[in-house]
């Protein structure tokens, strides 16, 4: 009868660890939410359509495509100078990479596309985030 409640101990106590593991474990597994960050604002009124604002000394162009806003960062993926915004496309002025409007290249050295960021409408104004 001794042995029956000694083993019923043992099991309710490792019961109880298994729950408290459980549950400790739990909090370092369990899905975080993603935090994001905002790079800069844009007031939706000065995006024109179908173009794009540049802000060289972030080194971040917002563009407006099709309906579609999106941003990409315009340090060039070769060696890092900061890619021109031309009429004629994205062109980085140290070694002549091309960059379509997506960011894709279109002529090397570069061999990576643009970085892009998400952009959220928040009110009246377009956050470009990371
Ligand atoms: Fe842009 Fe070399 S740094 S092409």
């Amino acid at each position: 009868m001794a042995e029956l409640g000694q083993s019923r101990r043992s099991f309710i106590g490792t019961l109880i660890a298994l729950v408290a593991g459980g549950v400790f474990l739990g909090k370092f597994l369990a899905p975080r939410p993603r935090r994001t960050k905002t790079l800069l604002a844009v007031p939706k009124g000065d995006l024109p359509r179908d173009g794009a604002l540049v802000y060289r000394e972030a080194r971040i162009a917002v563009m407006s495509r099709g309906g579609r806003v999106y941003a990409l960062n315009l340090v060039c993926t070769h060696l890092g100078c900061t890619v021109n915004v031309t009429p004629a496309g994205l062109i980085c002025p140290c070694h002549g990479s091309e960059f379509d409007s997506e960011g894709r290249v279109l002529k090397g050295p570069a061999d990576r596309a643009l970085e892009r960021y998400e952009v959220q409408l928040v009110g009246e104004s377009y956050q470009v985030q990371v």
